[in-house]
């Protein structure tokens, strides 16, 4: 069995990522070693029945003994300790939640459902890091993965509706708050049928715009949406739209020539009051004239995960929602149908929850190809 230090099990996605693993009894195979940046000496958790004490997740020399690390404690982290154990030496393999290593030459994104033979490959050929892509782009592959590993696709538009969860478990809590502050501001014209629903709205308004805390998001969320998400590139592009091209050509291992061609991704992100489920509203112009049941054919065998909820309405209001799709590891995909622009235009919908195929699960997996 082979040894394995976690760090920023902790976390929110740390968190899943235990739990994920004890649901598949995971932990049965390997020797856990658990890390704490601030608790070295505490005890490790229940669930890790024989794991010694906490260890320092800033000691060097702990870490390096450790022929794997896995980590989700964040980017800051990854930024400092990787870096310096390389720099000792260590070539364990790193597999990591955080963006800071995943456009670096020499790593990998990993989303095996998709990209196995792109990790093998990089395995046999001695690739150390090993890192989750973003949550948009893992949870739009695994849904629409078949189009793609078919080489179906010239070019798509992802316009997202990312939920709260992507900026953390403080921007969780930050929006329930602001939905329960505009309750209590018209908690008393809410229990009477004949009050005057545009006074609602105006009080509701007025505090959003002044009583609302929106110390995380930066500005209200409840009963709004943010245009944006992540850094500002300065080209009228942010970081998370930016993400969404160069990953899934990464992911897929496209060049010119080469068994999938490079694809081009580009779109609009934003941040929507959802709890843990990111959505997306897809355009994709395929390369060929497929017929909708071909196309839908295509993306319900890519993967046990995917599956097609029909194109009519109820169904999409039933299964095609982060209410229906969050704390699973379903990805729907629904909408499919051809567009007005031509006949190889298509709409597709597509939700998945952002803390399990977004982040927790693809580590998962990846841990269990690197311990056999
Ligand atoms: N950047 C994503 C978001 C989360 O803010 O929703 C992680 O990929």
């Amino acid at each position: 069995t082979s040894s394995v230090g976690f760090v920023g099990w902790r976390g929110m996605v740390g968190s899943v990522l235990m739990e994920r693993m004890q649901d598949e009894g995971d932990f049965a195979s390997i020797d856990p070693v658990f890390f704490s940046t601030s608790n070295a000496g505490g005890a490790a958790p229940a669930f890790a029945e024989g794991a010694g004490a906490l260890q320092d997740a800033y000691d060097l020399e702990a870490l390096k003994k450790l022929p794997i690390i896995v980590t989700a404690q964040g980017g800051d982290y990854t930024k400092q300790v990787h870096p310096q154990l390389r720099a000792a030496g260590w070539d364990g393999l790193w597999i990591d939640a955080a963006s800071t290593l995943r456009m670096n030459e020499d790593s990998i994104i990993v989303l095996d459902p998709v990209n196995r033979s792109v990790i093998d490959e990089g395995l046999a050929s001695g690739v150390k890091d090993f890192v989750g892509g973003n949550c948009t782009v893992s949870c739009m592959l695994m849904g629409l993965g078949g189009l793609f590993r078919n080489n179906l696709v010239e070019w798509g538009t992802s316009m997202t509706y990312q939920a709260a969860s992507g900026g953390g478990a403080r921007h969780m809590r930050e929006l329930l708050t602001q939905f329960g502050t505009l309750n209590g501001a018209v908690a008393a014209e809410l229990s009477d049928p004949a009050s005057a629903i545009l006074e609602i709205d105006r009080k509701v308004l007025a505090a959003q715009r002044g009583g609302v805390d929106a110390t995380q998001f930066g500005v209200p969320l409840a009963g709004s949406l943010i245009p944006w998400i992540d850094a500002d590139l300065g080209n009228g592009q942010s970081k998370e739209e930016w993400k969404a091209g160069v990953e899934t050509n990464k992911i897929l291992g496209t060049a010119a020539g080469a068994a999938i061609e490079p694809v081009i991704m580009d779109g609009l992100c934003v941040r929507i009051g959802a709890m843990r489920s990111h959505s997306q509203a897809l355009t994709l112009k395929l390369r060929e004239d497929l017929s909708v049941a071909e196309i839908e054919r295509i993306i319900d065998a890519d993967n046990e995960w995917a599956h097609v909820v029909p194109n009519e309405k109820q169904a999409s209001m039933d299964q095609l929602t982060p209410v229906a799709a969050s704390g699973t590891l379903d990805i729907p995909v629904g909408r499919i149908r051809k567009l007005e622009m031509g006949p190889q235009y298509i709409s597709a919908f597509t939700v998945g929850d952002q803390l399990l195929w977004g982040a927790a699960e693809p580590l998962r997996r990846m841990l269990k190809i690197a311990t056999g």
